[in-house]
């Protein structure tokens, strides 16, 4: 079915044994559900070990301090290589969460220190809670939050954005691409946009690590967030990109570590587990390519053999790897947990919200109706994903999916006959 794309990258070790369900039948288990977390590169455990007998502190000047000082150093320079940066401008952090709040937390404090007029912060609709939350808390310091709507392709209200900008602007924070939709936006035009009227600009692209190539000078943004665990390597490490000269304030006081931008002794291992697929950046352009071959034909395949589906989001301006869909009259949950029995890892929206009933604030903020934003489902490919694992999920989707509508008209058929009894 998938011919002539590039071969897949194996990064982690794929589960050699079988599973069994409930009913005693085997199967290989596939992980599509890369946006929520990616598995860890299998050339990491044995480099693990390595950087684990480095136990020292990277701030003692002793010679147990400067085996990982140097792992430090060296996970710097790779990963700033990777995302157009200069070493010094990189500030390790616990993951994409805490750049985000470092961000917009640190603008906001260093603004209202100064007494600033600059009050108004612009987020997109579509932002990540680690957005939205943290601007939540900051109003209620005094700052302006202004939302910018989205299409129901999910695109940024561009005219909308740019009316709200002004000389009250202090930043405008929009992610490089949406983690349920996959939707990219236009981040170097925002950027020139925000700093004609003297605004800072903050990026959250945690999503664009390892699906496309990264580079935050032509991007022209202030400020970037990044997480090691969407990218093959360990959760507990990320990274803040800050602009040579930008008034980056610290969240956590203590020691001087990261130039006193971040206290607190550094998650050596983590940082290392970063900075070492950022070696493997030269990779991204190809994967880019194969994975949108691989998410195209798979979602051919989808719209052809089952009917009633829809694919949330434009067909270009997405990440290659990701696809989010609405299967009429399939509640999204039930259809999760079934895929799941059947070894299908797949999910309905953001993984910090899955167990939460409500439909993804996303996909309503796009305009789907609550139904339709409850029929949704995400699926996203990684750098280990196969033409087999994609051809036997989309045999695996059509069964249950017809299953599934099958007993949904089972039982409002059952309904009508008990109404029409009474
Ligand atoms: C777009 C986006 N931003 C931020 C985060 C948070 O990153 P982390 O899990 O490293 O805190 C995520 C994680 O899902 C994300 O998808």
């Amino acid at each position: 079915m998938l011919r002539n794309i590039l071969r897949p990258i194996s990064v982690r070790v794929k589960e050699s044994q079988l599973m069994t369900n409930f009913q005693g039948r085997s199967f290989k288990p596939v992980y599509l559900d890369h946006n929520a977390t990616s598995p860890l590169a299998a050339e990491l455990r044995p480099l693990a070990l390595e950087w684990l007998d480095r136990w020292g502190n990277p701030s003692s000047i002793h010679q147990w301090g400067r085996g990982p000082k140097s792992i430090m150093r060296e996970a710097r320079n790779h990963f700033s290589q990777m995302i157009g940066a200069h070493p010094l401008e990189v500030v390790f952090t616990s993951g994409g969460s805490e750049a985000n709040n470092q961000a917009l937390k640190s603008a906001f404090f260093h603004l209202s220190r100064q007494g600033s007029e600059r009050r108004q912060y612009l987020i997109s609709a579509v932002e990540h809670p680690s957005v939205m939350k943290t601007m939540e808390f900051l109003a209620g310091l005094g700052a302006e939050v202004l939302t910018v709507p989205v299409s129901r392709q999910g695109l940024l209200d561009l005219d909308t954005l740019r009316s709200y900008l002004g000389p009250k602007t202090a930043m405008v924070s929009v992610m490089y691409a949406n983690n349920e939709t996959g939707h990219i936006f236009p981040i170097k035009k925002i950027s020139e946009w925000a700093h004609e009227v003297g605004a800072w600009v903050h990026c959250d692209a945690v999503q664009a690590l390892g699906k496309v190539p990264v580079d935050v000078k032509s991007w022209g943004v202030d400020l970037a967030s990044f997480s090691g665990h969407k990218f093959y390597s360990l959760k507990g490490a990320g990274a803040l990109y800050v602009r040579k000269g930008f008034p980056l304030e610290s969240l956590i006081h203590g020691g001087g570590q990261e130039r006193g931008r971040r206290a607190g002794t550094e998650n050596v291992l983590a940082i290392a587990a970063l900075g070492h697929m950022a070696r493997r950046r030269d990779q991204v352009q190809d994967q880019f390519l194969r994975l949108r071959a691989l998410r195209d034909q798979m979602e051919k395949e989808i719209l052809s053999q089952i009917s009633g589906v829809r694919v949330n989001g434009p067909d270009n301006l997405r990440l290659p790897n990701t696809s989010s869909l609405i299967l009429d009259g399939v509640d999204g949950e039930t259809l999760l947990m079934n895929l799941d029995l059947e070894g299908f890892a797949v999910s309905t929206g953001a993984a910090c919200s899955s167990g939460n009933p409500e439909p993804s604030p996303v996909l309503m903020a796009m305009g789907l109706t609550r139904e339709e934003a409850q029929s949704s489902l995400r699926l996203s490919l990684g750098w280990d994903s196969t033409e087999e694992e994609v051809e036997s999920f989309v045999r695996a989707l059509k069964a249950v999916v017809e299953r599934l509508r099958k007993i949904k008209r089972e039982s409002t058929k059952l309904e009508q006959k008990q109404k029409e009894r009474l």
